[in-house]
C-alpha cells in the first residue's frame, strides 16, 4: 500500500470514495453530504490552504484524508483534520491510523504547529489527538458535542492559549458540521 499526497487527478476516486464509505456508515443522505463537501475542498481551496493524502493499493484509492487551514487572531500556522474515509472493507487493518500519521508527519515537516479535528476522542486519541479546551483553541462554531474538539501540537511547542475567533475554509463554513 502506498501513501502520497492527494492530487488532480485523484478527484473523483476521492468524491466517489467519501460518498461511499459515509453512506454506507451513516446512510445516503450523509454519504452525499460528505462526497459534495470533499468535492468542494478539492475544487475551491487554494493549494496553500489545502493537504489531501490518499492510501492507494493496486492503483485503487481506498482511503483518503483533508487538512485544510485554520486562521486565528493569534498568529498561528494550524489546520483542521475532516474529513478522513477508509474503503469499508479495509476497516480495522490500522489504514486510517497510518495515513493519519502519514500525514500528520507530512505537516509537521512543513513547519505546521498546531492541528484540530472534530470526532471521537477514542479513535483519534489513538493519533495523538487530545481535548481541546474551546477557551483555549477557540472553535469556529459553536460545538454540539465540544467533547469532540481535540487538538495535537506538532513541533513540540508548549501548548498555546490562542485568540479567538478561529476562521476555517469556506466549506467548512456551516455551523451544522459543528
Ligand atoms: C473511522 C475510520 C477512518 C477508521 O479507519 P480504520 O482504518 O478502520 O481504523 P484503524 O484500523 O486504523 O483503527 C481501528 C480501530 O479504531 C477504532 N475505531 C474506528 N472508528 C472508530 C470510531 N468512530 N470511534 C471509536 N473507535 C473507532 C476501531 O474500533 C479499531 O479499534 P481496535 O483496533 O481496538 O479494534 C474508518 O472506520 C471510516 O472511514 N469510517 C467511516 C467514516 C468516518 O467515520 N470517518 C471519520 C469521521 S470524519
Amino acid at each position: 500500500m502506498q501513501f502520497r499526497r492527494w492530487e488532480d487527478f485523484d478527484t473523483r476516486s476521492v468524491e466517489r470514495l467519501f460518498t461511499e464509505v459515509f453512506a454506507a456508515s451513516e446512510g445516503a443522505s450523509e454519504g452525499r453530504v460528505v462526497g459534495a463537501l470533499a468535492l468542494q475542498l478539492m475544487r475551491e481551496v487554494s493549494a496553500e490552504d489545502l493537504a489531501g493524502f490518499v492510501a492507494v493499493e493496486d492503483e485503487d484509492v481506498i482511503g483518503s484524508l483533508f487538512f485544510s487551514r485554520m486562521r486565528f487572531a493569534t498568529p498561528v500556522e494550524a489546520f483542521l483534520l475532516s474529513p478522513v474515509a477508509i474503503a469499508t472493507a479495509w476497516h480495522g487493518e490500522g489504514v486510517g491510523q497510518a495515513l493519519i500519521r502519514h500525514g500528520l508527519d507530512a505537516l509537521r515537516h512543513q513547519g505546521v504547529q498546531l492541528v484540530c479535528t472534530y470526532g471521537d476522542p477514542r479513535f483519534y486519541g489513538r493519533v495523538g489527538f487530545r481535548a481541546a479546551d474551546a477557551d483555549a483553541i477557540p472553535a469556529p462554531f459553536a460545538l454540539t458535542q465540544p467533547e469532540g474538539w481535540l487538538c495535537q501540537w506538532l513541533q513540540g511547542a508548549t501548548p498555546l492559549s490562542l485568540s479567538g475567533p478561529s476562521h476555517c475554509v469556506a466549506p467548512f463554513d456551516n455551523p451544522d458540521y459543528w
